[in-house]
């Protein structure tokens, strides 16, 4: 088997790449409007409630039409995953992640329609969509890998006569329910990593993401997954959400959004429910409020660069963005004047042709709550860039600096998910650090200095689940950067990483004696 490495980024300078992502659009054009249903056991269910999917570039386009599940369908998705367990759970580990190369392969093909489904469904850049469709990619060959490693369990001690294993083996029904903002990559790696281990899933991606999910899952079926294995009930939070995290039949439960809904199913599933004969697992990987400090030692254009590709990549609708930057008193001045040059330049607005660098946030509800989040800004800093928008066609806001704010406003506190900055002053590192610390939050966090001191400095002390030194705040590399956040940003499950598929699965001990 080829060693696992991590799919390429497209180099969009190149003609030939620009080109076949054009043709990737087109082949997305080609079903746009189109109606889905949903998948149970392999059977497609058309339901009279539907929800469009809309293009957040220009609302008035539907990307699809997608059956909602009450919670009736629910109950059967749920029989469904309930009865394919028993085969399942059998399958070999092998046979489960061919289906996941197979899968990758698949995708690999047709990359550049899955980029453009994401630029057009969730207003994705092309470089973010590429990215985002390279880390579902890396998710199935790297679990795939994993689990391999896995299969035979891990080495154990045996005395003379005795002969002892430890095997993992998978858990049940998992429930899946994933974000918009990774509409790929998160959606595909949680689902598939879910089945490697032997389980069988009821996936509920986000509400605003669906038609790429049943993208995939056709993929997956492509791929030789059996019926029924993956099970794809899009529906709403309110309908859905509540009941299958409280169901008796639900093993465990892997989620990816908001630290509102992330902590409410961790309480829902606390509860053991009638006929429940288990302790629910839960994976709750939440938001963040994530920190770029820069030293007075350091690099001030790097510092510059990464605060604001971080901060407006994808147009701050990363868990991972920088949303928040603590700069050194004696470089602050000039950090705060190159961050304001670079904002004003930054390209936004549709990135259908590839020139946008920011594009739209993701809905209406998302635009209120950013515009009032701006609004709160001007109160609590010195806006330097930015802070208008525009949601006459799209949900279009501008990069938006604000500076002078203390650490503990709400702007440099609460998670606004959108390309929203504020920078702060500290009087030393240690300051800064213990700045950057004070959130409930502890996602992601980056060091820009050339102190050798201030790095190991960090490396202590700054809490954060992904440190990155010299470079920007997002981006993890699955197998490479494992990722998962401290405190209110989750349960640090470490996606990408060599112990997340083990959640997925208990230990059984077997001691035979000979
Ligand atoms: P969200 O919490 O609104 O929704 C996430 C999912 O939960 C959706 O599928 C939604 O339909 C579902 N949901 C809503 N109510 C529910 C309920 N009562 N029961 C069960 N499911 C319910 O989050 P979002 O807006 O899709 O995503 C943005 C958030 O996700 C941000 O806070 C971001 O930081 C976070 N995020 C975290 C990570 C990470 O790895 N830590 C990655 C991506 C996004
Ligand atoms: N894994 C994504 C990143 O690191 C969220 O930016």
């Amino acid at each position: 088997m080829i060693p696992y490495k991590h799919e390429p980024f497209t180099d969009f300078t190149v003609e030939e790449n620009r080109k076949a992502y054009e043709e990737g659009l087109k082949t997305v054009e080609s079903y746009v409007g189109k109606e889905y249903p949903l998948i149970i056991g392999g059977e497609r269910i058309i339901t009279d409630k539907k929800l469009a999917s809309n293009n957040p570039s220009n609302k008035d386009e539907v990307i699809g039409n997608v059956s909602q599940a009450g919670r009736e369908l629910a109950e059967k998705a749920m029989i469904t995953a309930k009865e394919t367990f028993e085969n399942w759970r059998k399958v070999k580990p092998e046979f489960r992640a061919d289906v996941l190369f197979k899968a990758a392969a698949i995708i690999r093909r047709r990359k550049f329609e899955f980029s453009a489904l994401l630029t057009k469904e969730t207003g994705k850049p092309w470089n973010e969509a590429d990215a985002d469709v390279a880390e579902g990619i890396d998710f199935m060959e790297y679990y795939g890998r994993q689990m391999l490693k896995l299969k035979d369990g891990m080495p154990v001690e045996s005395r003379p006569g005795e002969y002892n294993r430890f095997d993992y083996v998978p858990l049940g029904v998992g429930v899946v329910i994933s974000p918009w903002n990774f509409a790929f990559a998160i959606m595909a790696g949680t689902t598939v990593a879910a089945l490697v281990t032997g389980n069988t899933v009821l996936l509920k991606p986000a509400s605003t993401a669906t038609v790429v999910a049943y993208k995939f899952i056709e993929v997956l079926e492509k791929a030789g997954m059996p019926k029924g294995v993956v099970n794809y009930i899009p529906g709403s939070g309110s309908d859905i959400g509540d009941f299958l995290v409280d169901h008796p039949a639900t093993r465990f439960i892997s989620f990816t959004g908001s630290r509102k809904v992330g902590t409410r199913i961790f309480e829902r599933a606390a509860k053991v429910q009638d006929g429940q004969i288990w302790l629910k697992r839960v994976i709750a990987e939440m938001g963040g409020k994530d920190t770029i400090v820069v030293d007075n030692e350091a690099d001030l254009e790097l510092a510059a660069q990464s605060i604001v590709k971080s901060a407006f990549g994808f147009s701050g609708q990363k868990c991972s963005a920088c949303s928040r930057a603590i700069i050194h008193e004696e470089v602050y001045d000039e950090v705060v004047t190159r961050v304001e040059a670079l904002a004003k330049t930054f390209n936004w607005g549709d990135p259908v042709d590839g020139k946008n660098l920011a594009g739209p946030v993701i809905d209406q509800a998302a635009y209120d709550k950013i515009m009032e989040y701006i609004e709160i800004g001007k109160q609590e800093g010195r806006l330097v860039a930015g802070g208008t928008g525009d949601d006459s066609k799209g949900y279009f806001v501008a990069p938006t600096v604000f500076a002078d704010v203390t650490p503990n406003a709400r702007i440099s506190q609460e998670e606004i998910f959108g390309p929203v900055v504020a920078l702060s002053k500290a009087s030393s590192f240690t300051e800064a650090i213990q700045f950057a610390n004070d959130t409930d939050y502890g996602l992601t966090g980056a060091v820009i200095t050339t102190n050798r001191h201030h790095i190991e400095q960090a490396r202590e002390d700054f809490h954060v689940g992904n440190l990155y030194f010299n470079r920007g705040c997002t981006g993890a590399i699955v197998g490479y950067q494992p990722f998962g956040g401290f405190n209110m940003s989750g349960t640090d499950s470490k996606a990408g990483g060599p112990d997340y598929l083990q959640l997925h699965m208990q230990g059984k001990t077997t001691s035979e004696m000979l």
